[in-house]
């Protein structure tokens, strides 16, 4: 795709990737993805901010074909999905210099061997200008690594933000146009790896209030004309309050664990409070991280297998407990056949969850009239603590 206009002399550049589904052979990307990349000519000094992957080089070159001189290449985070062109940006361009944080910097010189003297490091709060255009470089750590900033374009009031608000979407929309589209999936992107930051990305939010942003252009999918849309999204995401749902994810081998989670199932919902479920044989992963951003309560239902949960349990326990979600309580349900360490080892997987933990209900074989009566128990339970906390 040929570079797209944004504001005079701003250009989106980079590359729309319909056919990726895998990021970091870990995240499913149902939507495929975009590699952002802006240029800027200022009226002395040329910028690009972020590039493409390595092997998507020859696609920002064909864009940068008409730009005889690039003053400045910024990285405004080092993951190689932005900087892995930078190498052979800079050899296309000798004299331009690479704009990082002081942290990006040592990262980019381990990850693609670029040589201390092709860097420039900018502080918080540093400026740099372009003659008629002034970008002001902001330190947002965290979103989701240590080294991640953004840049902020004064005249024009656009933020460059690379992952932060981005969303894993291939799209011809230059700008957001289905905001419900984007929002999903900008909510599965926070979801999977910022969610374990939120603390820090709360105080990077709080520190951007301040600034007066009428476009925010992120690394990953279309930009945001209406920039609240997406930074109230986060607010609420990072800070409101658990909902009144309970995720469950699940695994079962011969039907006795289904049983249980049909019937606690219903009776969460007859007691008022919303289910959402995931049989880990099947689901999308980062459906379930999506899920986790709200979940005011955590139900593992597991069968016990080889002496403990099910391994496909164990990834789901795994990455619940990476993510860190708000959800204030966590119970286990599930079926074994003679014995094991199912509760004790799931236990022992999930020490970064701040929850309270509810008797779990595991029965032997099928469940039976009182296996029902104690999921039955537990619904009950876990409804009146979400009206104490009074989830929403
Ligand atoms: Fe889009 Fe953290 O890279």
């Amino acid at each position: 795709m040929k570079a797209r206009k944004i504001k005079d002399k701003i250009y989106w550049m980079g590359f729309v990737d319909w056919d990726r589904r895998l990021f970091d052979s870990l995240i499913p990307l149902p939507d495929g993805t975009s590699y952002n990349a802006y240029l800027i000519e200022g009226s002395e000094k040329t910028v690009l901010i972020d590039s493409v992957e390595t092997e998507l080089f020859d696609e920002l070159l064909i864009q940068l074909e008409n730009v005889s001189k690039l003053d400045y290449v910024v990285s405004l985070h080092a993951e190689q999905d932005h900087s892995g062109s930078i190498p052979y940006v800079l050899s296309r361009y000798p004299d331009a210099k690479l704009i990082t944080s002081s942290k990006a910097k040592g990262m980019l010189m381990d990850l693609l061997g670029i040589p201390e003297q092709s860097f420039i490091t900018v502080s918080d709060g540093e400026t740099l200008s372009l003659g008629d255009k002034t970008l002001e470089f902001i330190y947002t750590p965290w979103v989701h690594w240590p080294e991640t900033m953004v840049a902020y374009l004064k005249e024009d009031k656009i933020l460059f933000s690379c992952d932060f608000f981005g969303s894993h979407i291939a799209t011809t929309d230059l700008y957001v146009t289905d905001e419900a589209r984007v929002y999903e999936a900008a909510k599965r992107y926070y979801a999977e790896i910022m969610m374990p930051f939120r603390k820090v990305i709360k105080k990077n939010l709080e520190k951007l209030a301040s600034y007066d942003i009428t476009i925010i252009a992120p690394s990953h999918g279309p930009l945001y004309p209406r920039p609240s849309f997406i930074i109230d999204a986060h607010k609420d995401w990072i800070d409101g309050p658990p909902k009144n749902l309970v995720v469950l994810p699940y695994i079962s081998m011969h039907n006795s664990t289904k049983k249980m989670v049909d019937f606690f199932i219903s009776a969460l919902v007859q007691k008022g409070v919303r289910v959402e479920q995931f049989n880990l044989a099947v689901t999308d992963i980062g459906k379930l991280a999506i899920a986790l951003v709200d979940a005011g309560t955590i139900v593992i239902g597991t069968p016990t297998v080889l002496a403990g949960p099910h391994p496909n349990v164990v990834y789901g326990a795994f990455l619940a407990n990476a993510l860190r979600p708000k959800a204030q309580f966590l119970s286990i349900i599930g079926s074994y056949g003679w014995g094991g360490k199912t509760v004790e080892i799931l236990a022992g997987m999930i020490p970064n969850l701040k929850v309270e933990v509810i008797e779990p209900v595991l029965c032997k074989g099928r469940p039976a009239d009182a296996d029902f009566q104690a999921l039955d128990t537990l619904a009950e339970t876990i409804a009146a603590k979400h009206k104490e906390q009074g989830f929403k």
